[in-house]
Order: C-alpha cells, then sequence, then structure tokens
C-alpha cells in the first residue's frame, strides 16, 4: 500500500529512486513521483499512471542530485490524478514529503493551516505534512526539529519521508506501516521493502513504530519522537535481486508459479524428518505448546484460505480451530484466554486488518504467533512468536507461492500442535512427511504437464467460473476463485462443493464451468455435486488424478498425481493458478498489477 524510497549518497540519486519505485511497484501502482536536490532548490516530477509513465516524463527534466526520495501511489484520500501523486510539498517547495499510511486527523491540520495561511492543492491527507514542517520552520524552528514537531501533530498510521530545500538530509519516521533504511558504505536509503534497494544492499535495519531518523553523508542516526538515541541494529537479508527480477518469465506470477518447487522445499527444509515421522520446528521444541485448547487464525485475502486449509487441518487432527477474517474480528472475534493460540497468517506481516485482530488477541491475553515470508515485518516482531515459510520475495500482487508455502507451514504447525496437545503423534505423520519431502518434485510434474493453458483457452469465453471443493479442497476452490477474479477481472466464485445446491445451482448454465477439485475427502459426493452441475448443462473440469473416476464423467481434465490427502489440495492449486494465470493472459491483462489492487494493503 504506497511504496517509499529515498536515498542519500555519492551519485545520482534519480535512478536509484525508479529502481526502486519499480521493485515497489506491487505496494501500488496508481500514480507516482520523484523529488530531487539538485543544487538550487527541490525538483519534483509526478504523474498519474504506473513508473514506467513517470520514467517518460522525466526524460526532459532536471533532475540530477543525490539526495531524493520517490513514490508510488495506491490512492486512499482523493483520485490517482497528477496533483495527488506523491512527493507533497508546501507552496514554496522548500519541503517535500511522501508518505505511506492515513493521517486520521487531517482535515483539522489543514483547516489549522489554512486559517494560519496555507494553501493546499491536493486531496491527499498527506499535504498537511509538508505544510506542517513548513509552519514550523517558519516560526524558527531548525529543521530537525520542525520535522519532529509535525510527526507529533499526526493520528493515525505513517511511514514518513521528507526533505528540506538546500539540505543534504533525510528525515524520516515511522509509526504503524513498514519503513526499513539500508546501508552500503557511504549510501544510504530509504524503503518501505527491502526489494526497493536490494540491487544496492543486503544490509537493513528495521525500524520500529515511533523512531525517527535522520539520514545524511555523514550516515544514519536513530532516535525517538523526543530525539533519545535508539539502537537498532543491522540484519543481513538473504534475498538476493535475481531473485526479485522476472528471470526470462513474462511475468513475476508466472515466474512465482514455477518458483513453488524450490519455495517448498525451502518451506521444509530441516523441519521435517520422515524417516523418523518427527517435525522440528526451529525454537518450538516438543511440549511449546501444551496447554493450548484452542487455536485461532486470523487473516485476509489468500492468506485467509491459507489460514482456512490450516485451521481444517487442525480441526482434523483433533484441535479445536476457526480461522477468522481479520478485518472481522474487531466485531466478531470469539472469546480468548491465556489457553488460546491466535496465529496471524500474513505474507508480508504488514496488513493492517491482521495487524489489529493480532493485537487485539494479545490484549485480550491470548499467546500469538505469526507464520509470515518477512523477517523483520511488524506481525513477526510483534507476536510472541514467529514461523517463517522462507518463500523468497513475491513481487506479482496475486499471492501463489506464498500461499502454498503458508499451507505447507500450517499443517506442519497443525501437527505439532497436535503431537504436543493430544500427548501422541498423529495417526497419518508417517505417510505424510515423505509426501510433503516429495511435494517440491510432485509440484515439478504438475508444471511441465498441466493443461491449463488449453483448458483456459478452451473456456475463455464464459460468462462465470465456478470452483467447488470438499475439506481440504474447499480453501482451494475459494483461492481459486479469488486468483481467478483478480488477474482476469470475470466473475468467479468458489464454494463448498455440498453448497452447490443451496443457492448456486441457480446460476448453472452452460456458460459457467465447474473447476471441481478432488482431494481424496468424500470425493464421492463432490462427484455427485460435480455432476449435478452437469446434468443443468455446466462444462465440468475435474482436477485429480488420472485414475480418479471424475475424469469419466469430465468434460475437461487437470491432472495431478497421487498424494497425501492432507496436501493433494496444493497440487489441485497449482494447476487453477495456471489456468487463471493463462486465461487472464488470453485477456492480455496486466496480470502482475490487477487494476484496483495492491500487494500489501497496509490501511484499515
Ligand atoms: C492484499 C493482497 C492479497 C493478500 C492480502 C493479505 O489484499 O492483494 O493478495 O492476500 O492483501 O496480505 P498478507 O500480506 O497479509 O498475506
Amino acid at each position: 500500500m504506497c511504496g517509499i524510497i529515498g536515498h542519500v549518497g555519492t551519485g545520482n540519486a534519480l535512478e536509484t529512486l525508479l529502481t526502486g519505485l519499480e521493485n515497489l511497484e506491487y505496494r501500488g501502482y496508481d500514480s507516482a513521483g520523484v523529488a530531487v536536490q539538485n543544487g538550487s532548490g527541490i525538483a519534483v516530477q509526478k504523474r498519474s499512471g504506473k513508473v514506467e509513465e513517470l520514467k517518460e516524463s522525466i526524460r526532459d527534466a532536471h533532475l540530477e542530485g543525490c539526495v531524493g526520495i520517490g513514490h508510488t501511489r495506491w490512492s486512499t484520500h482523493g483520485p490517482p490524478t497528477d496533483t495527488n501523486a506523491h512527493p507533497h510539498t508546501d507552496e514554496t517547495t522548500d519541503v517535500a514529503v511522501v508518505h505511506n499510511g492515513i493521517i486520521e486527523n487531517y482535515a483539522e491540520l489543514r483547516e489549522w493551516l489554512c486559517t494560519r495561511g496555507h494553501e493546499f492543492t491536493s486531496d491527499t491527507d498527506t499535504e498537511v505534512i509538508p505544510h506542517l514542517i513548513q509552519y514550523y520552520l517558519d516560526e524558527g524552528s531548525e529543521s530537525e526539529a520542525a520535522f519532529r514537531r509535525a510527526i507529533d501533530e499526526l493520528e493515525g498510521s505513517y511511514a514518513v519521508t521528507a526533505m528540506i530545500s538546500g539540505e543534504h538530509v533525510l528525515y524520516a519516521a515511522r509509526k504503524g506501516s513498514p519503513l526499513v533504511v539500508g546501508v552500503e558504505d557511504d549510501e544510504f536509503f530509504l524503503a518501505s521493502d527491502v526489494p526497493a534497494f536490494l540491487e544496492y544492499t543486503d544490509s537493513v535495519v528495521y525500524l520500529e513504530d515511533g523512531d525517527v531518523v535522520i539520514v545524511d553523508d555523514g550516515g544514519v542516526e536513530f532516535t525517538d519522537l523526543e530525539g533519545n538515541p535508539v539502537t537498532r541494529d543491522p540484519e543481513t537479508v538473504d534475498w538476493d535481486p535475481e531473485q526479485a527480477g522476472k528471470g526470462g518469465y513474462d511475468h513475476f506470477m508466472l515466474k512465482e508459479i514455477h518458483e513453488q518447487p524450490t519455495s517448498l522445499a525451502q518451506a521444509v527444509e530441516g523441519r521435517i524428518d520422515p524417516e523418523n515421522g518427527r517435525i522440528a520446528l526451529e525454537n518450538f521444541e516438543s511440549g511449546t505448546f501444551e496447554g493450548v485448547e484452542s487455536v485461532q487464525l486470523v487473516a485476509c485475502g489468500t492468506s485467509y484460505h491459507a489460514a482456512l486449509y490450516g485451521s481444517l487441518a487442525l480441526n482434523q487432527a483433533g484441535i479445536r480451530s476457526k480461522a477468522l477474517l481479520a478485518n472481522e474480528y474487531s466485531v466478531s472475534a470469539p472469546p480468548v484466554d491465556d489457553d488460546t493460540l491466535v496465529v496471524a497468517v500474513t505474507q508480508s506481516g504488514e496488513t493492517a486488518d491482521t495487524l489489529n485482530a493480532l493485537r487485539r488477541a494479545a490484549r485480550a491475553g491470548a499467546r500469538t504467533l505469526t507464520v509470515t515470508n518477512v523477517v523483520g515485518s511488524t506481525a513477526a516482531r510483534e507476536a510472541d512468536d514467529a514461523l517463517f515459510i522462507r518463500a523468497g520475495p513475491e513481487i506479482g500482487v496475486a499471492a501463489t507461492k506464498t500461499f502454498s508455502s503458508q499451507v505447507v507451514m500450517l499443517t506442519l504447525l497443525a501437527q505439532r500442535i497436535a503431537d504436543d496437545c493430544l500427548g501422541a503423534p498423529p495417526a497419518d505423520l508417517e505417510m505424510l512427511l515423505p509426501e510433503l519431502a516429495r511435494l517440491p518434485g510432485t509440484i515439478e510434474t504438475v508444471l511441465e504437464q498441466s493443461d491449463a493453458a488449453a483448458v483456459a483457452s478452451r473456456f475463455q469465453e464464459c460468462q462465470s467460473y465456478f470452483f467447488i471443493g470438499r475439506g481440504l479442497g474447499y480453501p482451494v476452490a475459494l483461492e481459486g476463485a479469488l486468483k481467478f477474479k483478480e488477474i482476469t477481472y470475470e466473475h468467479a466464485e468458489g464454494f463448498a462443493s455440498g453448497e452447490l445446491k443451496h443457492g448456486p445451482l441457480a446460476l448453472v448454465t452452460p456458460e459457467t464451468p465447474v473447476f471441481a477439485i478432488f482431494t481424496g475427502q468424500e470425493d464421492e459426493k463432490t462427484l455427485k455435486n460435480a455432476e449435478e452441475a452437469q446434468t443443468r448443462g455446466a462444462p465440468v473440469v475435474a482436477v485429480c488424478p488420472d485414475d480418479h473416476r471424475a475424469v469419466d464423467i469430465a468434460d475437461a481434465h487437470l491432472k495431478i498425481p497421487e498424494t497425501d490427502a492432507d496436501i493433494s489440495g496444493l497440487l489441485a492449486n497449482v494447476q487453477l493458478q495456471l489456468v487463471s494465470y493463462h486465461a487472464a493472459d488470453l485477456l492480455d491483462r496486466p496480470i502482475d498489477k490487477p487494476r484496483n489492487l495492491a500487494k500489501s494493503v497496509t490501511v484499515e
């Protein structure tokens, strides 16, 4: 949700800023802009549209200087126009600011500033920040003090980076929205997320809420809002820039679908011991979860589907569990106590809805755990414990490899919790672990042999796309439909197989293909449900192994190898990811950046 980049160094900042913005575009792509200290003041260039369009517009602008800031936006206040694009400045362009988050009291601040003669040009909440800084500068404050005083006035969430005309300094603050610092010799970077500057450094400092940093040629000063020094140690990230590039694929999404054999091998590495039927989860020694009576999983979007998968796995392993939409949690949270484990499932670790649910659970006395891809993310730091899915950077807005890694992580977690709480390892572990060890190879087979492109093409002209599954196939059906609608813009719905007859059958026609997922759990019933749709004219696409009975009745077949029912849904999911991808490609959709969406949503 909005990407921020800042650079202080010895070379020209512009290239670093534009590379950073391109790397951050997954966070928003409504509009983009940069501001650079060009020797005679601050030069700003911004416009609606993608970074590519900003780059075009910049060709003739004089934007040379070694200090600068940049922003790619996902609109919250005001439409994505040139004027509403960041950076925002005061009237004299003495101060330029980029911001991610929401300033809740912006209306009062704006009114207060207007009565003191300030004139605003945009609809954004952000514009109050440069005006406030300018106000305090005019009052006689030094630059740093003016920045701190302005930040002190803000209510809501923010990651803010500001620069003041004539200074080789960036001022930044964080509260509730992510901000990281990158350091490489005498080059310094500020960004919403690490991929922004991975080309330049892997040494990263994750800021915490309440931090204010001052970056100049001499280095980075870490303080709290009052100016007291705080210690923030650099960490080395193990993502490399190549991982964050497209690597010869047409789209990040396709590359990330194809990375699943690797990401899943990383997810289980050192965590499963198939020979002895054991699971080892880093710091979670045997007995860690003893006393846990119930598990609530909170998440949004694709992560919610992984959470649902995890909760079904827990229930099937004998542990009371429920998956809840994080954005509903504040009004409908089931009671918790210190025997409740609340698991936040979030790829980015920064989703505002999920963070709120996590905080609410912690306040209510629950034990908390985050399952995430991002070491150093807010959710990882705020929860009592964290488990990392190790999927590597995911840039495509539509989540793919992180979903499969979350599912695997939660499958392992479910087994460990059941083992600790029920006093005996669940019976099927000896079947499951070897299949998990084989999973990367099995997924490779699906990728190599998939007929998804042909299926997508065959049903290209249809009206609506339905996805059905039962048990662990149900979250996969929901995820299949979400992926399809996100990137094709076609109507798609996921249902529990048994629900079709309770309403949705009314929509079924020859124009509504039904993708039926067979995971080995009550497949006979799912087959019956698929046939009920087929009888009413719907073509059925069976996602199942070759020798499955569904193949005989299906109009089309997406083949998956036989595996343990606990993870068979993951194979079906890969086929559905590919169907969505190819359907979107045929429609020439902007697959990696679907309209109106953003990868990381840091507002409620
Ligand atoms: C956004 C993205 C989704 C994602 C959801 C949760 O809506 O567009 O793809 O599933 O946020 O993100 P998280 O980082 O918490 O998994």
